[in-house]
C-alpha cells in the first residue's frame, strides 16, 4: 500500500509582523534580543522571573517560528504533505482593544498570503492530490480583545472570503472573562454559522500555586505549567462550556482540542456524573438547569481531538472517550518542544507521535490513515 497522507493540524508560526510586535514590547508577552546568542521569547508569566537574567529567561527562539522556509523543510525531513499553520499562544489576547482589529486583520492576511504563495509555487496547477506537495491552510485569529463582539463577529464572517483558511485558533480566556461568559454568544453563533473549526489551544495554564508555589514551578523548568497545566487547562475551559450550556444552545459549534483534549477523555466520566448528582446550579441567585446534552454526545458531534499526547495511553482514551477514530488528528506543535541536540534533524516530539499512533493502531492501516491525514483532509475539506 503506498504510503497514507499526513496533514499535521497543529503547527505553529508568529509571522514577521508579529514578532516584530513582540520584539517592541517590554512585558509579557516579549522577545529580548541578547548582546550575544538567540533572542529569547518570554511569554508564559512564568518565564518572566526577576531572579533570572534576562538574557536567560524564557525560551530561544529561532527562525522556525517566523521563516515559512524552515517550517517546509521540517515538514518534508518529517513525511508531512500539508499544515494547518496556526498563530501560537498568546494569540492577540493581550493587545489594546483599539488595536485589536487591526492586528487581526494583518495577521490573517499574512497567513492567507503565505498560503497563496506557498502552493501556488507547490503545484502551479492546483489540480493534483495532496500527498508530496507541502501545502499549507491555516487557522487564522479573532481581535478578541476588542470593543464589541461585533468586531469579532464581522472579522469570522471577513475569514470566510479567505479561501485557505479552515478555521480559528483561540484561548481559553475568550473575551476576559472565559468561555463560559453568555457575551461570547455571537462569536459561537458565528462560528456555528460559517461551520469553521474552533482550535481551543492553552497558554494561561495553572497558578504556580497549584505545583506547590513559584519555587517549586521554577525548579522544574516548564515541565509542570506544560505538561499539566496546559493540558488542565484546556479541560477546565471546555468543561465551563458544557456546564454554561454552550453545546445545547449552539449543538452544530465544532471545536477541535489540542493535546487529545488536555484530561477530558480521562475525565469525561466523572464530568458527568458530578453533573447528574449537582442536577441545577445558581446563577444570578435562581436555579438554572445543567447541561442537556451529555457529555458523551459533545465528545461524538462537536469535538475533535489532535493527537499530540506523546503515548498509546492518552491515544486510546482519546478515541473511546471520543467517538472513535474518525475524530482523531495529527499535530506536531512545531516549532515547540525542538530536538535536544544542535544539528540533529529528527525531532523526537514528532516521532514520539508517530510512534503512539503506530502502537495504538497495530497494523489497522485504514485506522493509521485516518488519523495521519485522512481525517483532516475531510473534516477541513483540504484540497
Ligand atoms: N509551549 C507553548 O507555549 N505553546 C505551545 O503551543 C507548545 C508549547
Ligand atoms: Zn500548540
Amino acid at each position: 500500500m503506498s504510503r497514507p497522507l499526513v496533514v499535521d493540524v497543529h503547527t505553529h508560526v508568529y509571522p514577521p509582523s508579529y514578532m516584530a510586535m513582540l520584539r517592541a514590547r517590554k512585558t509579557v508577552p516579549y522577545i529580548h534580543d541578547p548582546a550575544s546568542g538567540e533572542p529569547r521569547l518570554i511569554i508564559l508569566s512564568s518565564d518572566d522571573d526577576p531572579s533570572i537574567p534576562i538574557d536567560e529567561r524564557g525560551r530561544p527562539v529561532d527562525t522556525s517560528y517566523s521563516d515559512i522556509n524552515v517550517k517546509l523543510t521540517f515538514m518534508r525531513q518529517h513525511g508531512i504533505d500539508c499544515s494547518v499553520i496556526s498563530l501560537a499562544n498568546p494569540w492577540l489576547d493581550f493587545l489594546d482593544p483599539a488595536e485589536a482589529q487591526k492586528w487581526a486583520e494583518r495577521i490573517n492576511d499574512d497567513l492567507e498570503e503565505t498560503c497563496v504563495q506557498n502552493n501556488k509555487s507547490s503545484n502551479p496547477d492546483n489540480n493534483l492530490p495532496l500527498q508530496g506537495r507541502s501545502t499549507l491552510f491555516a487557522f487564522a485569529t479573532l481581535p478578541l480583545s476588542a470593543p464589541s463582539a461585533d468586531i469579532i463577529v464581522n472579522e469570522i464572517k471577513r475569514l470566510k472570503t479567505l479561501p485557505h483558511i479552515r478555521g480559528v485558533i483561540m484561548g481559553t480566556s475568550g473575551l476576559g472573562n472565559g468561555l463560559d461568559d453568555e457575551q461570547l454568544g455571537p462569536v459561537w453563533a458565528a462560528l456555528e454559522e460559517t461551520q469553521f473549526l474552533l482550535f481551543l489551544h492553552p497558554h494561561y495554564g495553572l497558578p504556580d500555586e497549584a505545583f506547590g508555589g513559584a519555587e517549586v514551578t521554577k525548579r522544574y523548568g516548564h515541565v509542570l505549567p506544560l505538561a499539566l497545566g496546559f493540558p488542565l487547562e484546556t479541560t477546565i475551559a471546555v468543561t465551563r462550556m458544557l456546564l454554561s450550556r454552550v453545546f445545547d444552545k449552539f449543538p452544530r459549534l465544532q471545536i477541535l482540542l489540542a493535546h487529545s483534549g488536555g484530561t477530558l477523555p480521562f475525565l469525561a466520566g466523572r464530568i458527568e456524573s458530578c453533573i447528574m448528582h449537582e442536577r441545577k446550579f445558581v446563577e444570578n441567585g435562581g436555579d438554572v438547569p445543567g447541561p442537556q446534552r451529555s457529555i458523551w454526545e459533545v465528545l461524538k458531534t462537536n469535538i475533535f481531538l489532535d493527537a499530540v499526547v506523546y503515548g498509546a495511553a492518552g491515544l486510546k482514551a482519546a478515541i473511546a472517550a471520543g467517538g472513535g477514530t474518525d475524530r482523531l488528528m495529527f499535530g506536531t506543535d512545531h516549532p515547540f518542544f525542538p530536538p535536544l541536540n544542535e544539528g540533529e534533524k529528527e525531532w523526537l516530539s514528532v516521532t514520539t507521535n508517530y510512534k503512539a499512533i503506530d502502537a495504538t493502531f497495530e497494523g489497522e492501516t485504514e485506522a493509521v490513515a485516518a488519523v495521519l491525514g485522512g481525517n483532516a483532509a475531510r473534516i477541513l475539506k483540504l484540497e
